[in-house]
């Protein structure tokens, strides 16, 4: 195939960050996505309705000259968040909460760090047709750092979910064969977004013959029986399992540092990258439902008009961007060959 045609896709879990990044965020996103899931995770965070008025209006100025990009906006939970702070939430168009264990990943230090204290809060979610998005990682210092999403679902998820089964929950980058075989065997309100990183890599990519601070991102790269399960999962065209890149810029300098920030900055090669996987992967008809189609039905959202095209072309992702603030940024697989391109 040289070319493929697809309904204008969606991503289903970003971080624009803030202030003069989204000049470099929101025109990265809107080249070829629609809407995006945006995430809360600011500092400060994001926590109640009009702080996420406030935001959206500030990304909605940041897009291109005639672009049409819908940002859907989330909200931020903590264990101070109340019931009015959901109802308010809704009011104003909020479509989910972002539930991170303090201490999880980037600026989650404010959030939730009694996840059963919040049983409350995720009825007032269910009862005002929201969606809660999880990031599903346990944080206890004693927990091994590859195993903290299989102990998230067996300490926490698999009640989260048998205590309300009417509330539509994502499970956000999944990353191991134990989140597949949990969405699988879950209710029809359970699904999953997954990441081209997860999709490309395992954790050989950021350890062997140097480490790799550009493809460490959380929950981190798991070994390949994990990266085949995703990879198989999508390939079947499962529609509980839908994209969400997670693009997460860090400035070069917070990437290359003695501790280094995790996130992986993929928008402006994301859905090239998904169409080199599901390429790879002799699917590239299962390609439209995993990008425009699922996510959309999921979130009771209608699918988009109009369609982007993907050419069968190589090009090599650049090396770093220069930030408006004059900092560079590495993208995601930079310097590297991707097969698949964007029609302009
Ligand atoms: O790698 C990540 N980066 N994972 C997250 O959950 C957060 C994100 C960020 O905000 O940088
Ligand atoms: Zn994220």
């Amino acid at each position: 195939m040289t070319h493929i045609e697809i309904q204008i896709p969606d991503d289903w879990h970003l971080h624009f960050r803030d202030g003069d990044m989204l000049n470099e965020t929101v025109p990265a996103t809107s080249r070829c996505f629609k809407r995006a899931i945006v995430m809360p995770n600011l500092v400060p965070p994001v926590t109640n309705a009009k702080m996420a008025e406030e935001y959206s209006q500030r990304i909605l100025n940041a897009r291109p000259e005639g672009s049409d990009f819908e940002p859907l906006m989330t909200l931020y939970l903590t264990n101070e968040t109340t019931s009015e702070d959901i109802v308010e939430a809704k009011q104003v168009g909020i479509v989910a909460a972002k539930l991170y264990p303090a201490g999880a990943t980037t600026n989650s230090d404010a959030a939730v760090k009694s996840l059963d204290a919040l049983f409350p809060i995720f009825e007032e979610i269910q009862k005002q047709g929201m969606l809660l998005l999880i990031h599903g990682e346990v944080t206890d210092n004693h927990i091994d750092i590859f195993d903290r999403e299989k102990e998230f679902i067996d300490r926490h998820l698999t009640h989260i979910v048998a205590a309300f089964p009417e509330l539509k929950i994502v499970f956000e980058h999944i990353t191991t064969k134990d989140a597949v075989e949990f969405v699988l065997a879950a209710n029809d309100n359970v699904a999953a977004t997954i990441t081209p990183q997860h999709l490309l890599l395992n954790r050989n990519d950021l350890l062997v013959g140097g480490v790799r601070p550009h493809n460490y991102c959380l929950p981190v790269l798991k070994r390949n029986i994990h990266q085949q399960a995703l990879r198989e999962i999508v390939a079947t065209g499962n529609k509980k399992f839908f994209l969400g890149t997670d693009s997460a810029p860090h400035e070069k300098g917070k990437k290359e540092s003695a501790c280094g920030c995790a996130g992986c900055y993929s928008a402006w090669s994301a859905i090239e990258l998904y169409a080199q996987v599901f390429d790879e992967l002799g699917v590239l008809d299962k390609l439209e439902g995993f990008a425009s189609h699922y996510g959309a039905d999921f979130y009771g959202l209608p699918r988009n008009d109009g369609t982007i095209t993907l050419v069968k072309e190589d090009w090599t992702i650049p090396e770093q961007i220069i930030l408006p603030n004059g900092n560079p940024i590495v993208p995601f697989f930079a310097g590297k060959n991707c097969t698949w391109k964007l029609k302009v």
